[in-house]
């Protein structure tokens, strides 16, 4: 029988260096585990090490963070680009790679081929179906969604989603691993969008289509959600941060499994083709300047 044991995961191995899996990558080490940060290029896994390091140090300098504790993080992070190196001695995988659900499933695939029959396979996936993922493995039953949200390094909540074949055992373990990052959890049954963005993608497309319908610029449309209705952040202010090739995609997914309601408006259809996808390039809704810095009134329709 499979341990619920969270001290039997020594090593989780995080397929994808980008936005979110560097961050996952950061809160597992600080939670203690031995942790590989994967991705496909050398500069890639260079790249997310950098930004950990910055995260880092920032939250020393802030108070938050002790630097003996960053210190012995780091000394837990290793990086690779070769997957059977850094999945086969693992515990416990998360991918979190771009949401295209074949490239997630044949990922899913090689990880069961390379890692130990007991591991657990988890998907940061935004709302891709956690069974059409677990069904390109033989271990449906340790294949399970864990939705980290961004900047994972503060944002305390993971949504553990279950799919129709999750055991208990893996939620279980998957929700004391969470615990052991220093997050909170929530249980969530399988269902287009989890709880978290079929409501966020809601909001977002709403405003995206009161800026299309000229009802609001995008800086008053953030600015009333904040000061109105106590949102901590605007909608365009946290699909810029999201990106919005990944809220795209997201819209595209709910669209098809809940209906017209999530059509993704055409302006962000407009903004991903223009390659505006958001902070991560400098150029979303709004603009920003090399240090990462919204410039004011920079918002524009796409051309
Ligand atoms: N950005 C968010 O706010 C957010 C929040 C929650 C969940 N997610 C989900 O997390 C996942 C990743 O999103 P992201 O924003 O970090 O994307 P990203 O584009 O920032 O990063 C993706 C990374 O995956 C790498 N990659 C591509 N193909 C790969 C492969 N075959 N093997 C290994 N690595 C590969 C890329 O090089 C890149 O570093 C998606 O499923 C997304 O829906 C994103």
């Amino acid at each position: 029988m499979m341990t619920t044991n969270v001290d039997s995961v020594k090593r989780i191995t995080v397929i994808g260096s980008g936005t979110m899996g560097l961050g996952i990558a950061q809160v597992a080490a600080m939670g203690g585990f031995n942790c590989v940060l994967y991705d496909i290029a050398e500069e890639a896994v260079a790249r997310a090490m950098q930004r950990i390091d910055k995260n880092l140090d920032k939250g020393v300098s802030l108070g938050k963070v002790e630097r003996g504790a960053a210190e012995a993080a780091l000394s837990r992070l290793a990086t690779s680009t070769d997957l059977e190196d850094a999945l086969r001695d693992s515990d416990f995988m998360i991918e979190a790679v771009p949401e295209k659900l074949d490239l997630k499933r044949s990922i899913f695939a090689r990880a069961d081929e390379i890692m130990k029959p007991e591991a657990i396979l988890a998907t940061n996936t935004s709302g891709l179906s956690i069974t059409d993922i677990g069904a390109s493995t033989g271990r449906p039953d340790r294949v399970i969604g864990m939705h980290f949200f961004n900047p994972v390094h503060i944002m305390k909540l993971v949504e553990i989603v279950r799919s129709k074949a999750t055991s208990d055992e893996t939620f279980r373990l998957t929700e004391a691993v969470s615990h052991r990052m220093g997050k909170e959890t929530v249980e969530v049954n399988e269902s287009a969008g989890f709880v978290t963005s079929r409501v966020n993608a809601l909001i977002g497309n709403e405003a995206f289509r009161m800026w299309e319908a000229g009802v609001a610029s995008p800086e008053d449309i953030d600015k009333a959600l904040k000061l109105g209705l106590n949102h901590p952040m605007g909608p365009f202010e946290l699909v810029d941060l999201v990106g919005l090739d990944v809220r795209a995609a997201s819209l595209g997914n709910l669209h098809e499994h809940l209906g017209e309601t999530y059509k993704p408006c055409q302006i962000i259809l407009d903004l991903v083709a223009a390659g505006r996808l958001g902070r991560k390039v400098g150029h979303g809704v709004y603009r920003y300047d090399d240090e990462g810095r919204r410039i004011p009134g920079s918002s524009s329709l796409p051309a």
